[in-house]
């Protein structure tokens, strides 16, 4: 909505002040916009006649949030968040502002509080921001800057390199998905002069959303194994910093190490955090790192020959816009929970090594519906837990059966169901483009 027919539906409240849901609509409006003072103003009008209400009150906070008022947002948020039934976002903006104010184990506590009572509230951006608020005290920052040291220097992160073992055979199913690392970013660094003779700009990357322990990272890894490079994984906290400026050096060291050490296969987890557009008061400097990526990605100031971009997400809803255009993620690529040859196949994979008698996976495959990669590997690891305790009694390795891995189901429900409720409803109601076929098709809606 245009600032205009904002005005215009303000004009219509002013003349049907007693339009109470017509003003809230306004109130919702204003905040959305960031237009925080009048927002003020006009909560404050219509909590006269409603004093209690907690969604008028948490836009009040919200309000004060906005226009850095901390302490009185504190004040309020204490108010709302003593009574019993109060909401998660109350907790979530309680942990925003204690954030703002310094006190980072409030910070922890309330956010931990939000994301008991609503899980689809997870924020990865305001979590990594809590912990680094809780390893990095204010007085090391205050000394640091007094100094006049560069955070640079001082603040220099370790870069985790790994050369991985494992390959495209430790990772069952996903067939699509290794085809198309194949020929999108294997193939292309074996073959750069098949690509240039085509005039072809090689480069982009592709990036996984599903579930959580559904391999994303695991297929990460394997890709490296499979081409015999590196392997740098990137978290959050390896990039954000405190520092203003520091974590887009952070991410420009992360790429430049990646091609000093080419072939390499860079993994971003967690990447929509990078774009949190919704964690409005750092808004900007979400934008500043945003675009950093995108720079280095793009790899016009520096050539990324031999380096592999991959990324994961678990809420690929709240990935900025910018990251899909071609070039960068071109390949947005769902990864569903393993379907009945790929369990088999997991199940096969994670078993090789280990004591069995000839196990039937076919019924074992047929009970494990939505179950995760992750998920198997926890019911395998219960079923050994209870085997060891027989084993001892008997003084020697009893081989795992059928019946043990059985009853080992009964003890685990499948973790995919809460990340397939949240994505049904954004695949349903905002599914732009089509971006969330694969989970309707995933789901049979489509
Ligand atoms: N398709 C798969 N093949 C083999 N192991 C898998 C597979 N999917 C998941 N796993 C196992 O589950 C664990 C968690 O998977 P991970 O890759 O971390 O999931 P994600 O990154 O999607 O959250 C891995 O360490 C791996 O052992
Ligand atoms: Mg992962």
């Amino acid at each position: 909505m245009s600032a205009d027919e904002l005005n215009e539906l303000w004009e219509a409240v002013k003349k049907t002040p007693e339009n109470i849901p017509l003003r809230k609509y306004l109130i919702k409006l204003l905040l959305k916009q960031e237009r925080f003072e009048e927002a003020e103003r006009e909560i404050k009008e219509i909590l006269k006649l409603a004093p209690e209400s907690e969604a008028l009150q948490l836009a009040l906070a919200s309000a004060f949030y906005g226009q850095q008022k901390y302490p009185v947002a504190l004040v309020l948020l204490e108010e709302i968040t003593s009574k019993s039934d109060c909401s998660a976002e109350a907790w979530l903006l309680m942990a925003k502002v204690y954030l703002q104010l310094g006190a980072g184990d409030s910070a922890k506590d309330a956010y931990e509080k939000a994301i008991i009572i609503k899980p689809a509230l997870e924020d990865s951006f305001l979590s990594a921001e809590i912990n680094l608020k809780n390893k990095a005290p204010e007085g090391e920052k205050i000394k640091l800057s007094s100094f006049g040291i560069e955070g640079d220097e001082a603040d220099e992160k370790a870069i985790d390199i790994e050369k991985p073992k494992i390959d495209f055979n430790a990772v069952g199913g996903m067939e699509a998905l290794k085809a198309e690392i194949r020929k999108k970013i294997i193939f292309p660094l074996e073959h750069p002069e098949i690509y240039k003779s085509y005039g072809k700009k090689i480069g982009g990357g592709i990036l996984m959303y599903g579930p959580p322990g559904c391999g994303k990272t695991h297929l990460a890894r394997a890709t490296a194994g499979e081409i015999n490079a590196n392997f740098i994984p990137v978290g959050l906290s390896d990039i954000l910093d405190v520092y203003l400026g520091q974590s887009e050096r952070n991410l420009h060291d992360i790429f430049e190490k990646a091609r000093s050490l080419k072939p390499c296969v860079l993994f971003f987890d967690e990447v929509d955090a990078l774009g949190a557009s919704r964690t409005d008061m750092r808004q900007s400097a979400a934008r500043h790192v945003i675009n950093q990526f995108l720079e280095e990605l793009d790899g016009v100031r520096h050539s990324n020959d031999g380096v592999l971009v991959l990324a994961a997400t678990n809420a690929p809803w709240h990935l900025d816009s910018a990251f899909r255009r071609p070039g960068r993620f071109d390949r947005i690529i769902f990864v569903p929970p393993p379907d009945v040859a790929a369990r088999a196949a997991i199940f096969e994979i994670k078993m090789k090594d280990k004591p069995t008698e000839s196990i039937d996976y076919s019924r074992l495959v047929k009970k494990t519906d939505d179950f995760s990669g992750a998920d198997l590997e926890a019911i395998i690891d219960i079923a050994i837990e209870s085997k060891l305790e027989a084993s001892m009694e008997a003084g020697k390795a009893l081989p795992l059966n059928t019946q043990d891995l059985e009853a080992a189901l009964k003890r685990h429900k499948a973790t995919t169901k809460e990340w397939l409720g949240t994505a049904k409803n954004y695949a349903l109601f905002s599914n732009e483009s089509g971006l969330y076929d694969d989970i309707l098709k995933y789901l049979k809606l489509k």
